[in-house]
């Protein structure tokens, strides 16, 4: 038995259990202090009314023999017809009109962004961003696939645009983007799609964080653009969208006119989904079918609008420390410069030791986030104001 050598080649932890690990060794010598968390990307509000009612009434499905589910119906896709059609009404707001076939229901982008690979052969090349989400590079790197890297940095907004003269075979994309919160334009997404298109690439692209674009330049789905359904699998979540972190529910859209030599993606996904995984449960998807209705949207927007302000006072902060950054607009995501040219781990170590606030070092997410450093939009306001203001103080100490 031989195991798979490409783990070795993994940095030994996962970048946000080092975080958690060294905040935890810290609350341990320091009791007594109030720690605020402005690290992972994890929700802080209540799941909205109308998910919440939807759950109940599946609840009491499932305690009925009339109305109790199994396994879901469809044992390729995994999703309920009600789930589905919420779904395709979601697209068909943004201009996008999608089919039910293209459409396959998950516990959310987390996994299918690794999952997908299995349909991929280990030889394609692949193009992702620095600084990146870790979870596209590692699980590459444990497919052991040559990856190429797209310089993100202060120059270009950290919104890296198509080289021609560099070849690949998948691209990661991720807009509003993770870890940065710059969001690409419907017009700098034209370019990605032509780019992939030339060269038969495929684009796997993220759009977890759509629900925050308010601009309406900016894309909320790849498939605003013409050509991409021929070119782009799209990656969606309800964690951020409707605070689904710990119910876990999401998306994934393979269009069926997505072929590579004459082999339907969405084929091999479907056979893919069927052999490996089992679906998503009943309750968790009533509870998402009732996201994207009029009611949902209302209430979902509330609590997305919640966490803006908490972007907007962050931002607002940096702005008056006159702090270099980006994102925080179309975004839960304020990506800063760290102050006096400090690196990013030695800023994270005396934020927490100094002013108790925990962020992620930017270098955790590759080597162009070095001197950088990402804080969330995730948590109450008065943690967000209180945390900005002992920022403020440790800065002008
Ligand atoms: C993050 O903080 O980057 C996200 O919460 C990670 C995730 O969604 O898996």
């Amino acid at each position: 038995m031989k195991i798979n050598e490409n783990f070795l080649k993994l940095k030994d932890s996962y970048l946000f259990a080092t975080v958690g690990a060294k905040t935890a060794a810290y609350k341990r010598a320091h009791p007594d202090r109030e720690v605020i968390r402005l690290s992972i990307g994890d929700v802080t509000l209540p799941l909205a009314p109308v998910v919440i009612d939807a759950m109940h009434r599946a609840v009491d499905d499932m305690a009925n023999r009339a109305t109790f589910k199994g396994y879901a119906p469809d044992q390729t896709c995994y999703g309920y017809d009600r789930l589905l059609d919420s779904i395709l009404d979601s697209y068909a707001r943004k201009g996008v009109t999608l089919g039910k076939g293209d459409i396959f229901i998950s516990d959310g982008a987390k996994s299918d962004c690794g999952n997908i690979l299995d349909i991929l052969s280990a030889d394609n090349t692949v193009l992702v961003p620095d600084p990146v989400y870790p979870v596209y590079l590692d699980t590459n790197i444990m497919a052991g696939r040559k990856i190429l890297f797209a310089d993100a940095n202060e120059g270009n907004g950290f919104l890296p645009m198509p080289d021609p003269n560099v070849r690949a075979d998948i691209i990661y994309l991720c807009s509003p983007n993770n870890p940065t919160g710059a969001a690409y334009t419907k017009e700098q997404l034209k370019a990605w799609v032509g780019y992939a298109l030339m060269q038969d690439a495929l684009i796997l692209y993220d759009a977890a964080y759509e629900y925050f674009v308010t601009d309406s330049s900016l894309a909320r789905s790849i498939y605003q653009i013409e050509g991409a359904k021929n070119c782009a699998i799209e990656i969606c979540s309800y964690s951020k969208t409707a605070g689904f972190t710990g119910v876990r529910c999401g998306y994934t859209i393979v269009p069926q006119e997505l072929t590579r030599d004459g082999v339907s993606l969405n084929k091999l996904w479907a056979r893919r989904q069927s052999t490996k995984f089992n679906g998503t449960s009943y309750i968790t998807q009533m509870g998402a079918a009732a996201v994207f209705t009029e009611e949902g949207e209302r209430q979902i927007g509330e609590n997305i609008a919640y966490y803006r302000e908490n972007a907007r006072i962050i931002s607002a902060g940096l702005d008056s420390l006159g702090i270099w950054y980006t994102g925080g607009k179309n975004s839960p995501y304020i990506w800063m410069k760290c102050p006096n040219g400090m690196g990013s781990w030695e800023f994270f170590d005396e934020l927490l030791e100094k002013a108790s606030v925990v962020g992620t070092p930017g270098c955790g997410f590759g080597k162009n986030g070095e001197g950088f450093f990402r804080l969330t939009a995730f948590n109450t306001h008065e943690n967000t104001l209180e945390a900005m203001q002992r920022i403020a103080k440790l800065l002008k100490a």
